[in-house]
This record gives C-alpha cells, sequence and structure tokens, in this order.
C-alpha cells in the first residue's frame, strides 16, 4: 500500500515567482515569507514523496467563466505549465501519473462525486510557484502529479463540507491502491485575501488563525462557515482556503503539525506555509 508522508500547505501568489526569478529571497520583503521554507525542504529531503497529489484552484488557463467544473482530476501523462498574464518564467513540466489518476476518479466517482477528468491540463502558478517553492534547485520534479482542480472563482462554490468530503475520498481511494509509493499531499492559495472591489487588500488574521490552528486538530470545525461566510471572513480570494480543507482531508483522519509560518503581506495576501503529518 501507498505511504502517504504528509501535506504541504502553502500560499500560491504569482509574485513570488518575480521575486525568485530576481533573486530577492532575502529582500527584506520577500525574507520573512522565504524563511519559512528551508524547513519545508528538509521534510521534504526526509519523507522523499514520489508522488504528489495537489488541490489547487485554475486560475483561468484551462476553465474560463464560460466553462467552471467544480472539481476537476488531472489524468495527463504530463501536465505542462503556462502563465495567464502575470510575465512569469515558464516553469517545468511536471510528469502525471494517469493510472493513479484513473484509481482516484473511480473512487470519486463511486463516492458519488462527478468531477471533470482531464487528460489534458495546463498547471499555473498555483502549482508551479508551490513546486519551485519545495523544490528550488532541482533539473527535474522529483514527483509525479495527479492535480484535482477546485472552483473557488465562479459562484456558486462548493462548501467547504463537500471539499473536505472530497479529500476524504480520495484518502479513501489511496487506502486500495496497490503501489507502494510515498505520496505528499500538497494544497495551495490562501490564505486571507482579496485582490479587488471594495475590500481590496483585505486580510483577517484572526480567521487565518482559526484555520491554521483548526487544520490539524478540527478540519470540521472548518466547515462550519457558509461560502458566503468564507468570503466574508477570507476575502473574495482568501476562499481558496477550500483547497487547503481538501487537502487536509486526504491526509486522513488524525493529523499533527510540524511547521508553520505566517507573514503579512505578500502581495495582497496573507501568507501562510503549513506541514502536517499523519498522526
Ligand atoms: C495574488 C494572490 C493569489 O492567490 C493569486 O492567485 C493571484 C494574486 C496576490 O496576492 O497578488
Ligand atoms: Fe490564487
Amino acid at each position: 500500500m501507498a505511504e502517504i508522508v504528509g501535506a504541504y500547505f502553502t500560499s500560491h501568489v504569482p509574485a513570488i515567482g518575480g521575486a525568485i526569478a530576481r533573486g530577492d529571497q532575502n529582500d527584506p520583503y520577500w525574507k520573512p515569507f522565504f524563511d519559512g521554507f528551508p524547513k519545508v525542504r528538509e521534510w521534504l529531503a526526509e519523507v522523499k514523496p514520489d508522488v504528489a497529489i495537489t488541490f489547487s484552484n485554475d486560475h483561468g488557463l484551462n476553465f474560463f467563466l464560460d466553462k467552471m467544473p467544480t472539481f476537476a482530476v488531472g489524468a495527463a501523462a504530463e501536465y505542462r505549465n503556462a502563465d495567464e498574464g502575470w510575465g512569469l518564467p515558464t516553469y517545468k513540466s511536471i510528469e502525471g501519473y494517469p493510472e493513479l489518476s484513473w484509481h482516484i476518479i473511480n473512487g470519486l466517482v463511486g463516492d458519488e462525486f462527478d468531477p471533470v477528468t482531464c487528460q489534458e491540463m495546463l498547471v499555473d502558478h498555483a502549482l508551479s510557484i508551490p513546486f519551485e517553492l519545495a523544490w528550488p534547485d532541482v533539473e527535474a520534479w522529483p514527483v509525479k502529479l495527479v492535480p484535482i482542480g477546485i472552483n473557488t472563482v465562479q459562484h456558486p462554490l462548493p462548501s467547504a463540507k463537500r471539499c473536505l468530503a472530497l479529500g476524504r475520498s480520495v484518502y479513501k481511494a489511496l487506502q486500495s491502491w496497490k503501489g507502494d509509493e510515498k505520496i505528499v499531499i500538497i494544497g495551495t492559495g490562501g490564505l486571507s485575501h482579496q485582490l479587488d472591489g471594495e475590500r481590496a487588500g483585505f486580510i483577517n488574521k484572526e480567521y487565518d488563525e482559526f484555520c491554521m490552528e483548526n487544520l490539524s486538530k478540527d478540519p470540521d470545525a472548518m466547515t462550519r462557515d457558509s461560502i458566503h461566510e468564507i468570503v466574508r471572513l477570507a476575502g473574495t480570494q482568501g476562499v481558496e482556503v477550500l483547497n487547503w480543507i481538501a487537502a487536509r482531508g486526504a491526509l486522513g483522519p488524525g493529523a499533527v503539525e510540524r511547521h508553520r509560518n505566517y507573514h503579512i503581506p505578500i502581495s495582497n495576501t496573507a501568507a501562510a506555509t503549513m506541514v502536517l503529518e499523519p498522526a
């Protein structure tokens, strides 16, 4: 049976890619954020995952407002990166793992989720930035990818409860996977941020702390709020916390916190990085 080694969570602000390209990691603005990553890298070097199952949102690269799947699972042999308009470099392609993707898709459909299955899928800053942060100097990514997309963009969004259940269904599917790989779960986006409108720049440290505290101990507590309440608490884009909630579900029933970093602001975002291990 495969082993879930843990879960890594991070914000995915595109400007991080610009900071990496310029070598600004020690710049006073960026340092408190990048200082959260040596611990993540040490942990990854220790647990050595072969596969990453990721939960993130597409930002208009694969799906636009005219066609927006609530849940989408990649089942491609390769995922190319593309920039949907931030002026970022093109990052390395990520190798897929179609057999595991289809196993997970079968599990999800068996549990009455109805994901869109994508045999072609591009990846945007929501995946490439977390990968660059985790494995900064590698020639090829050390993991194969199963990407799971959640609509956090075009309302109606799935409820937090539904996202946690989606993650738990992925966990259940992994229990019957015959491979013996080491799997890291990755959740990206958040925490609180709002990019436009009257509340542009909105950040809510108290709600972020509620989320970070409950992520390991009581993820069901993160499902107490309706989507509109989460938008009010976390901001219109802070609702990307749904990706964290689903990823937490995929980690399994119990979890212990291994690492946390939180810094306000990076661009418009309360930037958070966490590592959890199965309890
Ligand atoms: C920012 C944050 C995001 O999550 C995103 O997808 C784009 C931009 C920001 O804070 O600039
Ligand atoms: Fe985002």
